[in-house]
């Protein structure tokens, strides 16, 4: 697809990486920028060479030179931002958690089937090669019959106000602890028959630590850990009979290495990124150039499956945000 347009709805951190990723991208560029402050919008478009920007929202959606539009705004949003993209006919790629809960995932792939655009949730796990890698080793069976995978996600991130309060859907669960689910669903489908699990919350009532254990159907056991208190090891680790998968980094992978119980290793390195988002970028390219509403790595079954399981931990944890 020729130079494919690209507006970004926000002007906060990963709305930058976003920007920064495109630049670097072939057949791809920023064409317009919204921020609700249009000092904010302007700034950012200066920074990166951008076109249009944008003093709101409406104004962004309302742009019809645009191929898809990348939310980048705070959970707590993200249902109204991508419903006013898809109601002005936008294709959304929206951050993850793709929406604050499972109700409006719905409404919003419903409204996106309605209207004939693409939504999908830009979780980038889901769109990078190494997740393919890793289907590949688990095929083969080289590590024998598998039992378990244990996967943590954290960072010290106690000063950061988005993640911190209710009102803006924090809390550990739906900004890092989506990634140790979407590790253990990539890894041992979502067939899961009972669901341990506790948190620690914060000061203003979220989850600021959090266990899960997923007890599968087939007898399997997933072990998830997610923090914003603290700089966790970030690892995915599989167990099997005969040896175990370590995958570095669930958020963004750095190598997977296959060890086995007689002592050899395998290492699968990771492919040069430009930031390692270009991947649910170039996905979506694919998906709107052939018509698709959704993206073949993410479909929307799989972001409202990911967003029911959530929703069902804060309710053991009685945890509701307060616009629910
Ligand atoms: N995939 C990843 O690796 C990754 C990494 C980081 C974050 N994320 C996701 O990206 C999203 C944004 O995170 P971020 O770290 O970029 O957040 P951020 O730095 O706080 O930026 C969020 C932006 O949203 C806009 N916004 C609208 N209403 C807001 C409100 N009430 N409070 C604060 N900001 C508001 C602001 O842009 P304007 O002022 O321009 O309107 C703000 O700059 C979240 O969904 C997060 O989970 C994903």
């Amino acid at each position: 697809m020729a130079n494919f347009r690209i507006g970004i709805l926000g002007s906060g951190g990963i709305a930058h990486t976003m920007a920064r990723t495109v630049a670097g991208m072939d057949n791809a560029t920023v064409a317009a920028v919204g921020s609700r402050n249009l000092e904010s919008a302007r700034r950012f478009a200066d920074e990166f060479g951008i076109e249009r920007a944008f003093g709101s929202y409406e104004q962004l959606a309302q742009d019809e030179s645009l191929d898809l539009i990348y939310i980048a705004t705070p959970h707590s949003r993200h249902f109204e931002d991508c419903m006013l993209c898809i109601e002005n006919g936008r294709n959304v790629l929206c951050e993850k958690a793709f929406t604050a809960n499972a109700g409006q995932a719905e409404k919003v792939f419903a409204a996106a089937k309605k209207k004939g655009v693409l939504a999908t949730e830009a979780i980038w796990t889901r769109y990078m090669p190494q997740r393919f890698v890793l289907d590949g080793i688990l095929k083969s069976g080289v590590i024998g019959d598998i039992s378990s995978l244990t996967a943590d996600l954290g960072y010290s991130l106690m000063h950061i106000e988005r993640l911190q309060k209710p009102q803006l859907a924090g809390g550990a669960l739906l900004d890092l602890g989506v990634y140790a689910i979407n590790f253990a669903l990539m890894a041992f489908g979502s067939d899961i028959k009972e669901t341990i699990s506790c948190c620690t919350k914060n000061e203003y009532g979220v989850d600021r630590d959090n266990c899960i254990i997923f007890r599968y159907t087939d007898g399997k056991t997933a072990i998830l850990h997610s923090s914003m208190a603290a700089n966790l090891d970030r690892r995915g680790i599989i167990y099997g009979s005969r040896g175990r998968i370590e995958f570095e980094n669930i958020n963004n992978c750095e190598g997977i290495t296959v060890i086995l119980n007689d002592g050899s290793t395998q290492r699968y390195d990771t492919p040069k990124q430009i930031t390692g988002y270009e991947y649910e970028v170039l996905s979506c390219m694919k998906a709107i150039e052939q018509g698709a509403g959704e993206c073949s790595e993410m479909p929307h079954a799989e972001s409202i499956k990911v967003m029911k399981i959530m929703d069902s931990l804060r309710e053991q944890w009685g945890i509701k945000y307060p616009f629910e």
